[in-house]
């Protein structure tokens, strides 16, 4: 997150820069063009309100040209060629320290005053104890924003107005990282013009509405870490155009419906830490190009889900605490040939580890730690040499190594016994073996480690 703001601040300057060098650039003879005076008050409104830096008006006089500030964009205005407009507002660290005042707020009437402006960011602004509100007539059905970014302002409290509804051009919303609480208005659902919506890191309760399949242009949708709860609206798979969709870290509850599996375009869906409850609709098969696949710690509650077998583009899948029971199918993941991270820790998954699992060619992180496997690590030597640590299976009572696989000791992270027994008396004993590959080996951990002395010892003495 930290690099991708880094990025878009640094986009931000460079796009400042350039368009304070188109609007300077006039052709010789003709007047500058000018900022009209309506706006140029406008802008020294809001500065006062924002910035409080008594001199910026004598430092700023021609904010668009030739006392340029970093913050502000202007265009020339398409229909005529003397007239500068104001487009773009930001306020950040990138451009003042600090970012705003102690006391800064948002008038509508200063805002309103710049009828052309596009985008609006604020990062950083409202950090003081003085709670800040959006005001609900900031948003008008004559305003112009394409952009509103207000981020990382913990000072902005309340609710967030009903009246954004009106900004019919808007296509970025993003209000994360603030103290916005109450829920999520309806009325959003009309943006149809939206492209992304960011409420995460806030306070936001109740249900998402149903009415939010009426954004229609919608490819972004990120509301994790707020208390939403109620379930995931079937509405959802109305967002025909969605690429990610981030519902981690909330309170959802009741099943994933099918619906969801009609997001032809989606690559990442988060449904991470919630209450969500299994089986997962079959319908998910649909999501031909999902890449990421995050579902840990919901209380799915069946056995590893088939549905995620057909899912061919999935790079990585977690299902770490979904309470998953039963084997793992041998095979369940052998489609998957662009796997690379698979989670399966903290289930009450049992029976062998299928060594299938070790022909995913990309698969570059297994974690099936913390669950009740059993039998013979049947997974191929150069797969487990290739993962080092990055193969966890402790946690595993009656999981055991085969004698001679994996190096011996320099395998003691795997953390589990030598097998002793009948079952795997030459250590060869294929994937075919291991439903009744030994169960003789017990305990993990720190025994593990005593063990693979005691067998080390043992072969010295021959
Ligand atoms: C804006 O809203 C007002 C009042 O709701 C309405 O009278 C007006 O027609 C609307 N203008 C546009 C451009 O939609
Ligand atoms: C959310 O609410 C909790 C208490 O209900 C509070 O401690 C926390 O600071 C709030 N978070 C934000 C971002 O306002
Ligand atoms: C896990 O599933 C079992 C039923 O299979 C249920 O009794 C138990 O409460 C579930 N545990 C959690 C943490 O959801
Ligand atoms: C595997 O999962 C366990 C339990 O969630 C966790 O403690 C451990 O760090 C994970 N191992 C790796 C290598 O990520
Ligand atoms: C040794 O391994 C082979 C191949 O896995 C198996 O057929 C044979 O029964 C094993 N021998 C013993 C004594 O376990």
């Amino acid at each position: 997150m930290a690099s991708s703001s880094l990025l878009s601040v640094a986009t931000m300057s460079l796009l400042v820069l350039g368009v304070a060098a188109v609007a300077t650039a006039q052709p010789a003879g003709d007047a500058p063009a000018e900022l009209p005076r309506s706006e140029l008050a406008a802008i020294y409104r809001v500065m006062a309100d924002l910035l409080g830096d008594p001199t910026w008006p004598q430092l700023h006089p021609r904010p668009c040209t030739d006392t340029p500030w970093p913050g502000l964009q202007c265009e020339i205005a398409p229909d005529d060629s003397r007239r500068l407009r104001a487009t773009r507002l930001h306020f950040g660290p990138d451009v003042s320290t600090p970012p705003c005042k102690p006391g800064a707020r948002l008038a509508a009437p200063a805002i309103l005053g710049l009828p052309h402006l596009r985008t609006l960011s604020l990062f950083g602004c409202f950090v003081g104890a003085g709670a800040v509100e959006l005001p609900p007539a900031l948003f008008t059905n004559a305003s112009s924003l394409e952009q509103l970014v207000l981020k990382s302002n913990p000072g902005l409290t309340g609710r967030i107005p009903a009246t954004l509804t009106n900004l019919k051009s808007l296509q970025v919303l993003s209000l994360s990282q603030n103290g916005f609480h109450g829920e999520i208005p309806p009325e959003l659902g009309g943006l149809a013009a939206l492209q992304q919506l960011d409420l995460s890191y806030n306070n936001i309760t109740g249900e998402i509405p149903g009415e939010i399949g009426g954004m229609a242009s919608l490819s972004i949708l990120d509301l994790s870490w707020n208390s939403i709860s109620g379930s995931v609206p079937a509405a959802l798979g109305g967002l025909r155009t969605l690429q990610k969709a981030d519902l981690s870290y909330n309170r959802l509850a009741g099943a994933v419906p099918a619906e969801v599996g009609s997001l032809k375009e989606l690559v990442f869906l988060d449904l991470s830490h919630n209450g969500l409850a299994g089986p997962l609709p079959a319908s998910l098969a649909g999501l031909a190009k999902l890449q990421y696949l995050l579902l840990q710690d919901n209380p799915i509650g069946t056995a590893v889900p088939a549905v995620v077998g057909s899912l061919r583009r999935l790079q990585v899948l977690g299902l770490s605490g979904c309470n998953l029971t039963g084997p793992i199918p041998r095979g369940a993941f052998a489609a998957l040939g662009s796997l690379m991270a698979l989670s399966l820790d903290r289930n009450r998954l049992d029976g062998p580890i299928p060594a299938s699992l070790g022909a995913l060619p990309h698969l570059g992180q297994l974690n099936l730690s913390q669950n009740r496997l059993a039998g013979e690590i049947a997974l191929p030597g150069e797969f487990v040499a290739r993962l080092g640590r990055r193969l966890d299976v402790r946690g595993n009572d009656e999981l055991c190594v085969g004698r001679g696989r994996y190096g011996g000791l320099q395998a003691s992270y795997l953390a589990a016994p030598p097998c002793v027994g009948p079952g795997s008396v030459n250590g060869t004993s294929s994937a075919l073996d291991e439903a009744t590959a030994d169960r003789g080996c017990r305990g993990g951990g720190l025994r593990g480690l005593v063990y693979h002395l005691l067998v080390f010892l043992l072969v010295l003495e021959l």
